[in-house]
């Protein structure tokens, strides 16, 4: 079939090749000429495993080109899916501006009886907006408006869009469904599971499925605390609640609060529509209240349990949103490291993907190159990004570095026993606290120590 993609970020750019790679014939088009030219050279604006090899194969075998001219990407196309940003407003609705903008600008330029398939994620009710506006725009109702939300994680984009849990397609007209249904058939042939349903739904089907995910990250974290508290392991419980099918062991792994440019993104503009409608979301506008909390009771944790002081030093490993992306939309790292800031305290960080990013967003920290030169004279470390870099840290390197015993490990990466032996003390998440190093034994006992110990003698 032939299909345009309008829109060349990572949804964009994912979705052009990999439907290259199924057998279509795709153009791919962005308002931003420079981005088009790059992405001709193979230069890409962004790192998605395997996608670059994607769009070589396709280039050279024709099946993908990057058109500068909206005409040009439109000739004949059957199917044009956007792809555009939808960004968040400040009230936690999102911006369709971009969305709307392209439709009015494909709008007069479609070929007779074309699909136009939102792929951004949308608000429900945006395919039914854009089908009126498209049809006022072109003085005619010859065209179709279906959903095909995304279920894309950065850093698996191309694996998840080859072999996706489901296909959800949102049409209103059987027509519409069935360009989908042929376009998808390759994947439906392997046995992937289409939903197909309405527009609304379908838009719905994306809000839905992220808030749970989060959602399920969210009970995680709280459980994790509930551990913290009674001497639990967080650990343990995941994989005794995981291994019930009902519930399933994805997103069961606890961290120092979800990030990225969907989960936060989602659940907000979830909440606002659904506030909107009438019909408030309560478990999901927690979430995201304690989603937030979360990040600063980490910050401050750090501050007290290490009994931080102005002019103390922490180093940070890890400042993208998750391992495997230079991303750091909304990371823990952009709420911790203001918050030690504020109190004084400088700030060494290592990421092995994402400084350039960080460097935009943060002030006054010192990069390092190696997680080692950050650790130098630290009077505690932080670990809030799960990179496999860190797993292998060499700890008594670090530990030799460091001018403090403590150790945050907010994504559990460490073996705690490996960083006791290393003469650190290491802080999790969800676990009682690793005991300290022999030398680094309280002088005193405490007092509900001392108060067991004598409540024994008197036995
Ligand atoms: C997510 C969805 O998974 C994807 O379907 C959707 O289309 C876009 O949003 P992504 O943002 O790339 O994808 O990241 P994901 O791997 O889902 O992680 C999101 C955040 O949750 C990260 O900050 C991650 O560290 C955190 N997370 C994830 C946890 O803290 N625990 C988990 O068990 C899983």
């Amino acid at each position: 079939m032939r299909i345009a993609v309008i829109g060349a970020g990572y949804v964009g750019l994912t979705t052009g090749s990999c439907l290259a790679a199924l057998g279509h014939r795709v153009r791919c088009h962005d308002i931003d000429g420079g981005r088009l030219a790059r992405l001709a050279r193979l230069d890409l604006p962004l790192y998605e495993p395997g996608l670059e090899d994607l769009v070589r194969r396709g280039m050279a075998d024709g099946s993908l080109q990057f058109c500068l001219g909206l005409e040009d990407a439109l000739e004949a196309a059957e199917a044009v899916f956007l792809a555009v940003g939808t960004p968040a407003l400040p009230d936690g609705e999102i911006d369709l501006s971009q969305i709307i903008a392209s439709a009015r600008a494909i709008a007069p330029r479609l070929a007779r009886n074309a699909i136009v398939i939102v792929k951004s994620t949308v608000v429900p009710g945006t395919c039914r907006q854009l089908a009126d506006l498209i049809a006022r725009e072109r003085g005619a109702l010859d065209i179709r408006v279906a959903s095909n939300p995304e279920f894309l994680r950065e850093g698996a984009a191309v694996g998840d869009f080859m072999e996706p849990d489901r296909i959800v397609i949102g049409a209103d007209d059987v027509q519409a469904a069935k360009v989908l249904e042929e376009i998808y058939a390759p994947l439906a042939r392997r046995k992937v599971p289409v939903l197909s349903t309405s527009c609304d739904n379908a838009e719905l089907v994306k809000y839905a499925a992220n808030a749970f995910l989060a959602l399920k990250i969210g009970f995680i974290n709280d459980i994790a605390e509930l551990c913290e508290r009674i001497g639990g392991d967080v650990a343990r419980v995941a994989e005794g609640i995981g291994l019930d099918r009902r519930i399933g062991p994805s997103c069961l792994t606890p961290g120092p609060g979800f990030g990225g440019s969907c989960f936060p993104k989602d659940t907000r503009a979830f909440a606002a529509v659904s506030r909107r409608a009438g019909a408030p979301q309560a478990l999901i506008e927690t979430l995201i209240r304690r989603n937030e909390e979360r990040k600063a009771h980490l910050g401050r944790r750090i501050l007290n349990e290490a009994a931080l002081a102005s002019g103390d030093t922490v180093a940070v490993l890890g400042l993208a949103f998750k391992a495997g992306t230079d991303d750091i939309r909304e990371a823990a790292a952009l709420t911790i490291i203001p918050m030690l800031q504020k109190a004084g305290i400088a700030v060494r960080a290592h990421d092995p993907m994402a400084m350039a990013l960080a460097r935009r967003h943060l002030a006054d920290v010192r990069w390092c190159a190696t997680p080692y030169e950050a650790a130098e004279k630290a009077d505690a470390l932080v670990i809030l990004t799960e990179w496999d870099d860190y797993r292998g840290l060499d700890l008594a390197r670090i530990a030799d570095r460091m001018a403090g015993r403590m150790l945050f490990d907010y994504r559990n990466l460490l073996p705690p026993e490996a960083v006791t032996a290393a003469g650190l003390r290491c802080i999790g998440l969800g676990r009682p606290a690793a005991p300290r190093a022999a030398e680094e034994a309280p002088s005193a006992p405490s007092a509900q120590w001392r108060g067991k110990v004598a409540a024994r003698s008197r036995l």
